[in-house]
């Protein structure tokens, strides 16, 4: 791929579930925060190709797989066929921190941009659903919802995303279990679950109000609170048979290096866990390594209005 000049850019936040998913996707209302480090991508004048270095993913328009289906709904919506998109991921794919709908909304941004038409959100934000039914199936909406916003939000399939005041700034810790997670899969299991499990149906609307309570706990800051939660909402997850060895390790590890809260977020299965651990967020992230696990820090930011958004 040739570089020449960019024509736009687009950037698209990664995101953590703070409570609620699965929840979400069920009529329940879900906390999520986008954070600040997500995928940059800039178009140029090119063919329908898409290169993600850190990924090592190259993809074009219509080539078949998932990743060329997504590009080319994205292309044909915002009608911005002749590009080339380059992306910096600064997020690891596949690991429950949106990193999908994070890069649907840089490229929708970017072509926008690359088209004149960088003020029309609407076109965007369709552009970027049609790209996440291609990856996810059904998606709730949370992640792109998140990736636009970049701040913390309550998401519902009734009243879409709401920005939530964040009274302080919570730094989070991120570990990554090492294995894919597959959400269109684990949002079937689920599925399938509540239709065997009635009681399942109960849990899912007992984490949607979880999730209320933690905006409620963010509002206050109220971090003892928001920890407990955290919690009660990795049992939850764990009842609905979304957790995993490797999961399990990383929430216990971060408990026995101090944190006040730890759970699974995103789909579960595999993907990414945060710990809540004030003053000890650098002995998570030790124990994680020493356990041969990968992770990183990342802040929630204060937003005492909510955001504004
Ligand atoms: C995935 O990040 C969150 C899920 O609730 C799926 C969705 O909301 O589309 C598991």
């Amino acid at each position: 791929m040739t570089a020449g000049a960019a024509l736009g850019r687009g950037f698209g936040h990664g995101k953590v579930i703070l409570v609620g998913e699965h929840a979400v996707v069920h009529g329940h209302p879900a906390l999520a925060a986008g954070i600040s480090t997500g995928i940059a991508v800039t178009a140029r004048a090119g063919e329908g190709r898409l290169r993600v270095p850190a990924w090592n993913l190259e993809a074009a328009a219509g080539d078949g797989t998932a990743v060329g289906r997504a590009l080319e709904a994205i292309v044909r919506r915002l009608e911005a066929p002749g590009l080339d998109f380059e992306a910096e991921a600064q997020i690891p794919s596949r690991a429950g921190l949106g990193s999908s709908a994070a890069l649907a909304t840089a490229v929708a941004r970017a072509a926008a941009a690359a088209v004149g038409r960088a003020d029309a959100t609407d076109l965007v934000d369709a552009a970027v659903t049609a790209a996440e039914e291609v990856f996810h199936g059904t998606p709730s909406g949370i992640d792109a919802a998140a990736a636009k916003s970049g701040l913390t939000g309550r998401f519902s399939r009734a009243g879409g995303w709401r920005p939530v005041p964040v009274l302080q700034k919570i730094t989070l810790c991120v570990g990554l279990s090492g294995r894919p997670r597959d959400t269109a899969a684990q949002v079937a299991a689920v599925g399938r679950l509540r239709e065997r499990l009635p009681a399942a149906g109960e849990v899912l609307a007992l984490l949607g109000r979880l999730a209320d309570d933690a905006g409620g706990a963010l509002a206050q800051g109220d971090v003892d609170g928001l920890g407990r939660i955290m919690d009660a909402a990795h049992g939850l997850l764990a009842a609905l048979r979304l957790s995993s060895p490797e999961l399990e390790a990383l929430v216990h590890g971060a408990r026995a290096a101090g944190a006040i809260g730890a759970k699974l977020t995103g789909a579960g299965g595999g993907g990414a866990v945060i710990a809540l651990a004030p003053a000890h967020e650098r002995d998570v992230l030790h124990r994680w390594r020493a356990a041969g696990y990968e992770g990183f820090l990342c802040d929630i930011a204060a937003a005492p209005g909510g955001g504004g958004a």
